[in-house]
């Protein structure tokens, strides 16, 4: 697997190896071989009937879902569905009722270097305010034995380098984001958890996250993210596990759960539409005629629609897929779930 440090600082890559671009491409070419279909297909993390409860508060009920490396899946839920406190469970700060929580096939507890296997920026963070970032990054790095070099090296890859010294109590928010995604970097995990991890940031900031955490993904690494910002998740999550009231809602690619979205339609245009709507019809698509003479199906690829056309000889003279956008899937299928809503909204 790459090093952090060759990812997000692209600029120093080439010096790292000796003998030039050569040396370059055989470490890239390794770190490919590195990473099989055979692993991309494992789960890492594994969720399994996970209950939590809070006194009567069931937070997260039976809940099993799992995530596999080398992508970002996205964990969606409205306020209060047990998110965060999934991820707790996940690492070990909080005990489930019943239930397991692994990684690679370990509790967090059982994990013999923590730090170097998962990493995690979590809602609630605990920074002493007087206590420096590099100080503070220092001290965590001391409880896992890794190096001090290491410490201005994730600094750098979070550009705090220039104010490490100052009291991270000083830090705005995007700062203290960027600092806790630096102690997640310590130690160099595999695994990585992050609730909310674009809160506060600015356009600017919001960026630089995404293009982090989809290049650690690339790089065979597992992202588990949580966000609030339905554009943004679209932008960065290859797979999505959406949850409501605690329960499991879907856990599905991004693509397959917008195109299977009752808004996702795709628009065909043909001379000889009337013979292709009943072959789609008997494919279990779902068909309606628009003003213009197009027809839209719904329930259906635009790769099946095409492959049906031809099949039956039919000239097609569109095939327009209109995706639902996150957002509306998210609505659609968190309707029932959500237990705070605003006014006008029914209350639950
Ligand atoms: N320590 C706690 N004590 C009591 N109840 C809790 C505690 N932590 C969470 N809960 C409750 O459990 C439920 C799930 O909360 P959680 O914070 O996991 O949701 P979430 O999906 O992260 O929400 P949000 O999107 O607002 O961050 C909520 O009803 C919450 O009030
Ligand atoms: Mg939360």
């Amino acid at each position: 697997m790459h090093r952090l440090a060759d990812l997000c600082q692209d600029k120093r890559a080439p010096a790292r190896h000796s003998n030039g671009a050569l040396g370059y491409l055989r470490t890239f070419a390794a770190n490919l071989r590195d990473f099989s279909t055979e692993e991309a297909e494992r789960p890492v993390i594994e969720v399994r009937g996970l209950t939590k409860r809070y006194g009567d508060k069931v937070a997260v009920d039976d809940l099993s879902f799992s995530v596999k490396p080398g992508v970002v899946t996205g964990f969606l839920g409205p306020n209060g569905s047990g998110k965060s406190t999934t991820m707790r469970v996940i690492m070990g700060l909080d005990r489930p009722n019943t239930g397991t929580a692994t990684i690679n096939g370990r509790s967090y507890h059982d994990l013999d270097w923590p730090l170097r296997e998962v990493g995690a920026l979590l809602e609630a963070r605990a920074i002493h305010p007087g206590r420096s970032a590099r100080a503070h990054l220092w001290m965590l790095a001391q409880t896992n034995q890794i190096a001090r070099s290491r410490v201005d090296e994730v600094l750098d890859i979070v550009g705090l380098s220039e104010v490490a010294g100052q009291p991270a109590g000083k830090f705005s928010l995007g700062m203290g984001q960027r600092l806790g995604i630096a102690a997640s970097l310590l130690g160099d995990p595999g695994v990585l958890l992050y609730d909310e991890p674009v809160n506060g940031l600015d356009a600017e900031g919001i960026r630089w996250v995404r293009n982090l955490l989809t290049g650690l993904a690339r790089q065979g690494r597992t992202l588990f993210v949580s966000s609030h910002l339905m554009s943004e998740m679209a932008q960065m999550a290859d797979d999505v596990v959406v949850i409501g009231r605690g329960r499991l809602i879907t856990e599905a690619p991004m693509d397959g759960l917008l195109e299977s979205s009752q808004q996702s339609f795709v628009r065909v245009r043909s001379p000889k539409i009337d013979a292709l709507v009943p072959i789609l019809e008997a494919r279990g698509a779902r068909t309606s005629r628009a003003p213009d003479g197009s027809v839209n199906v719904s329930g259906m690829s635009e790769a099946t629609v095409g492959d049906l056309a031809f099949e039956a000889g039919v000239a097609l003279h569109e095939l327009a897929p209109n995706n639902a956008s996150l957002e509306e899937v998210f609505m659609e299928l968190t309707e029932e779930s959500v237990e705070y809503h605003g006014a006008g909204g029914e209350s639950r």
